[in-house]
């Protein structure tokens, strides 16, 4: 996959490069001829076996470390597309919930320093780093279910609420990107349902031609990021290129 719509020799970041589709991410960009370099970052340390790769450690629940990513992803000059692809559905203290009975602060918490708080770090960082020249995309992956318009089976709280969260920040931060480069977007795109960690204890129902691998979900998110216009920004995009309303 090439990114016509970018610079020439343009420079990408991936935050949650460790997970499923931020890999996928990272290897499908570093794959892109016309892609010059890209910084990829994680909790732990990633290996830099591509010759563009160019990796990074931050978490999301430390700003220092959300500080020290943007000046070394940008020490080389402004990056053309940042993707985050950080996020968390479940883990000890966070389980999707099925029912107002199970609501707890801890999970709320959680979700909402990981799935909102987090990115939007990540955006007072490193939106000032982003290109003023030419299409320049910032995005986050956000989840259907953060939709509120979408949401008829209810469920999910914790989660549904900090994707809500996200689906906000972003579109808060586009009207001020806005003012900075006319041809940048701010988006939450909805990557499918993706075989991957995060996914992994609710595909039960899922039927397996819905069920995409992350390569698959990356390519098909990769051609919606190209397809923006800048009309376009402060939204919310599906994997198949349609906007899933707030
Ligand atoms: N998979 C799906 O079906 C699906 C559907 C809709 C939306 N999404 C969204 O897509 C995004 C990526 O999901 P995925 O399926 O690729 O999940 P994943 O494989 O579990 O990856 C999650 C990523 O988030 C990172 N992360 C979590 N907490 C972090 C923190 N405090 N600091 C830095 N990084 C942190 C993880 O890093 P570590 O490796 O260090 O834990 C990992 O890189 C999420 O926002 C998710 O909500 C996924």
């Amino acid at each position: 996959m090439t990114l016509e719509s970018l610079s020439g020799g343009y420079r990408a970041a991936v935050f949650g490069a460790s997970g499923g589709i931020g890999a996928a991410f990272v290897s499908a960009l570093a794959a892109d001829p016309r892609c010059a370099a890209v910084y990829a970052g994680a909790r732990a340390a990633v290996r830099a076996d591509l010759p563009k790769l160019r990796p990074f450690q931050f978490d999301l629940e430390d700003e220092p470390s959300i500080d020290r990513a943007a000046v070394e992803v940008s020490k080389d000059g402004p990056l053309d597309l940042i993707l985050v692809a950080t996020g968390i559905l479940h883990d000890a203290s966070l389980r999707p919930e099925k029912t107002w009975r199970s609501l707890s602060p801890a999970a709320f918490d959680r979700a909402f320093r990981v799935n909102a708080i987090g990115p939007a770090l990540i955006a007072k960082h490193l939106l000032g780093h982003l290109s003023v020249r030419d299409k320049a995309v910032f995005a986050a992956l956000s989840a259907r279910v953060g939709s509120i318009a979408d949401n008829r089976l209810g469920g999910w709280h914790a989660y549904r609420a900090s994707k809500a969260a996200l689906n906000m920040l972003i579109r808060t931060l586009s009207v001020e990107l806005a003012v900075r480069n006319k041809s940048a977007l701010c988006v939450a795109l909805h990557p499918g349902t993706v075989d991957t960690a995060l996914s992994r204890p609710f595909q039960a129902g899922v039927a397996p031609a819905s069920l995409f691998t992350a390569a698959q979900s990356v390519l098909h998110l990769l051609r919606v990021i190209d397809g923006l216009v800048p009309a376009q920004t402060g939204r919310l995009f599906a994997w198949d290129g349609a906007e899933i309303p707030f």
